[in-house]
């Protein structure tokens, strides 16, 4: 029997990323929709949960992305309560990669230390994959702050966090790297989770701090989003604190991503978002 993922993408056209990791991650054959809303979801569900029968259902699995969050846990929403009984499919929800990137980017920074009592800045954290990285630093035990550019903009995601997860994150507003320096200050730990391309911090602002330990970068796109921050770094010592880059946790992320999906042909209920991709992710790390 044929291992069908169903890829529902909130954006018109779906991502490839997602496709070609789905087929990596063990889907014999990939449906991809685009422009999948909460109101228009019923009818895939119902055709994923009602052609299989009860032993074979974990052969048929369901991956939501997209580059809006809401909107994709609106989605995953519409998908649960269609479904109901034994007509299930398993489910991983990661729009624009929110949970394996944040997933991945924790797992490595909480590797070998505690984070519990740290201070933890995320910048340009209100975006997806900032979203989620500072629920995971929270989880492990940090006090985090998210930055980003308009005050209400990062509330509103302080709240988004707040109501799905019960968790309490603050919300700066800094719209310039020098704003998000001060916002650093007496931080041990910062990631920046800003849009591609964007330098969030020079390297002459977290150089000589005294309280950061851990510097990370999400962004893969040049130029760097940490400046002096090397997209390979993986636990790098430099100016006293340890560096991680893109890419020296991407690589945990696309294998993650990939085991991912490869769980969901396991069973026909399992459901994969922040928590689930976030305990699989340290079972993973190092
Ligand atoms: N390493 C990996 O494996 C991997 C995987 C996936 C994604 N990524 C990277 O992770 C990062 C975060 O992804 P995402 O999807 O969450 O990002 P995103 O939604 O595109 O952007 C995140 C935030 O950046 C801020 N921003 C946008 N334009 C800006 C500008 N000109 N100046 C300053 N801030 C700006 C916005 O916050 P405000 O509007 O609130 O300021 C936005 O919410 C991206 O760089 C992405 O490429 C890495």
């Amino acid at each position: 029997m044929k291992k069908l993922l169903y890829q529902f993408d909130t954006d018109a056209l779906p991502s490839v990323f997602d496709n070609v990791v789905g087929y990596d991650g063990g889907a014999d054959h990939i449906s991809a929709y685009g422009t999948v809303d909460a109101r228009n979801v019923a009818g895939l569900v119902e055709g994923a949960i009602f052609t299989r029968g009860a032993k074979d259902k974990k052969n048929t699995a369901i991956f939501i992305g997209g580059g809006n969050m809401a909107e994709g846990e609106a989605v995953l929403s519409a998908v649960r309560k269609k479904f109901f009984g034994k007509f299930r499919v398993s489910v991983m929800f990661d729009s624009n990669g929110c949970n394996t990137t944040a997933a991945a980017a924790v797992a490595w920074l909480a590797h070998g230390r505690s984070l519990a009592g740290k201070r933890a800045v995320v910048l340009g954290g209100s975006g997806p994959v900032g979203q989620r990285a500072a629920v995971l630093l929270a989880r492990e035990g940090a006090d985090v702050t998210i930055t980003g550019r308009k005050r209400e903009v990062v509330q509103a995601a302080c709240d988004a966090i707040h109501a799905r997860f019960g968790i309490v994150v603050r919300a700066v507003e800094a719209p310039t790297n020098v704003e998000r320096g001060a916002a650093v200050e007496g931080a041990h730990v910062v990631l920046a989770t800003g849009a591609a391309g964007i330098t969030l911090l020079e390297e002459r602002q977290w150089r000589d701090s005294a309280s950061l330990e851990l510097v990370a970068d999400a962004n893969a796109s040049p130029p760097a989003g940490i400046e002096g921050v090397g997209q390979s770094d993986r636990g790098e010592p430099k100016h006293g604190k340890i560096l991680f880059g893109s890419l020296g946790f991407g690589a945990l992320k696309l294998a993650l991503h990939r085991a991912c999906i490869a769980r969901l042909f396991e069973q026909n209920d399992a459901l994969l978002d922040a928590e689930e991709i976030y305990a699989i992710a340290k079972t993973m790390v190092g």
